[in-house]
């Protein structure tokens, strides 16, 4: 087999065998294959795109190409998440925990964050002493004692995907839908969950900005999983503002804490709510969604969901003080107060510049090598269709530094004002199955 000639017929549109994506996935892998010759082969995909078929298969080599994680050991389905990313996203921390006090065990892989604000595993890092590396018989020891895991990624998982994405990202190639979905799904099913839900997230500050693009992705991921003989389902939810009201590390934690305790922040708690019943019901735990709703909400008024997150804090070494009462998470020395420029509603907030706002404050990451300040971000206090008077704060940032001039611009850059109130968005616009 040639290379060359997989180039060549997939920039005729020709549909790939699975003979000929396992030569290249495994050549490119081992080094056979250069990166010109790949480079070539991503764009005539970015061009030409690739069947269900094609898609199924090449995830599948990118799992075969390194380890797989055996969650076996963990009685009972596995069901797992996944979420395409946005500004303010702490849903796992909800869901984790409200999965788990329905009795179905959650054993989640995460990552850390590159721009914006950090990731799963930097916010957890937020509370003292919580070990998120640990081995994998650990990892699943603590599953089937406390039901409840959030644990860095061990083992080569998909390398393949590694040397593709880096790959992608200097050559154009990033937005074609089956090398996303590919990527994301090879990452997810290396990580040994019978059944995952998706969260794809949609609009100005998710990765996919239109609804057709993001349930174009949604479908793939979806179809993929099912190929490979994973329950698979996909919700599209909005993110065309931050999801909740914190955006950083100990903040992002302090509001996922305050909705197991109860407390509503409507977008936020819905989302949590709709992917944990989701996922209880690809668990075989309930019958319907609704059913699966209802009993989430009596974990967080019963206080079982909240006390699954207590346990995951001890069994991981955290300071769990630090749940119990929030003043005790790190606190930024100064909250800057960022005022409304004239009266009006707020018509629209760009979630990418509010990132970016609570990154040059050192919430998030501008380079791998940086550190991340757990105790700075920001609190928004208006969101979409809220009013505002002229001169009236409209969100904090929590600040190590006595002014943050760079963060304020950055957030009135992202916040629009009008006279009129803006049309509401559904929260959950799609389920994709
Ligand atoms: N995230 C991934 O893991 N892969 C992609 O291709 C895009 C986003």
């Amino acid at each position: 087999m040639r290379m060359v000639d997989i180039i060549q017929a997939k920039r005729n549109g020709k549909t790939l065998t699975k003979e000929e994506i396992n030569f290249f996935v495994e050549g490119y892998t081992n080094g056979t294959i250069p990166d010109y010759q790949a480079s070539a082969l991503l764009m005539a995909v970015y061009f030409k795109g690739m069947s269900a078929e094609e898609t199924a298969t090449l995830t599948e080599a990118m799992v075969a190409s390194g380890e797989t994680i055996d969650l076996s050991g963990i009685e009972g389905p596995k069901v797992d998440k996944h979420s395409t990313g946005g500004v303010g996203d702490k849903v796992t921390f909800i869901v984790g925990p409200l999965v788990a006090s329905a009795g179905v065990p959650v054993a989640k892989m995460s990552g850390r964050g590159l721009g914006h604000t950090g990731g799963t595993l930097d916010k957890l890092e937020a509370i003292d002493g919580l070990e998120i590396e640990m081995s994998i018989d650990k990892f699943i020891e603590q599953v089937n004692k406390t039901k409840l895991a959030v644990a860095g990624q061990t083992g080569n998982l998909a390398p393949a995907d590694k040397k593709l994405y880096a790959l992608r990202d200097v050559t154009a190639t990033v937005d074609s839908i089956p090398l996303i979905a590919g990527s994301i799904m090879s990452k997810k099913l290396a990580s040994g969950a019978n059944s995952i839900v998706l969260d794809v997230k949609t609009g100005s500050g998710a990765f996919m900005k239109s609804l057709e693009d993001s349930e174009a992705l949604a479908t793939e991921m979806v179809n993929i999983g099912k190929h490979l003989g994973r329950n698979t389902i996909a919700v599209i939810s909005d993110m065309n503002q931050p999801l909740g009201y914190e955006i950083g590390n100990a903040n992002e934690i302090k509001e996922a804490v305050e909705i197991l305790q109860g407390k509503d922040v409507t977008d936020l708690r819905v989302i949590s709510l709709t992917i944990a019943a989701h996922m209880i019901v690809l668990a075989g735990k309930y019958d319907t969604f609704d059913e699966a709703y209802k009993a989430l909400e009596g974990n967080i008024e019963n206080g079982s969901a909240f006390e699954m997150l207590r346990q995951m804090v001890i069994a991981q070494g955290g300071d769990v003080n630090q749940v119990d009462d929030l003043t005790k998470l790190p606190q930024a020395s100064n909250t800057i107060e960022v005022k409304a420029p004239s009266a009006g509603f707020v018509t629209a907030i760009d979630a990418e510049s509010v990132g970016i706002a609570a990154m040059y404050l050192g919430a998030g990451r501008a380079t791998k090598e940086d550190d991340i300040d757990h105790s700075v971000g920001i609190t928004l206090l208006k969101k979409v269709g809220d009013e505002v008077a002229e001169g009236e704060t409209f969100a904090y940032l929590l600040s190590n530094t006595e002014t943050a001039e760079d963060a304020e611009k950055k957030l009135l850059s992202a916040y629009t004002f009008g006279t009129e109130k803006p049309e509401e968005r559904p929260l959950i616009h799609k389920i994709i199955k």
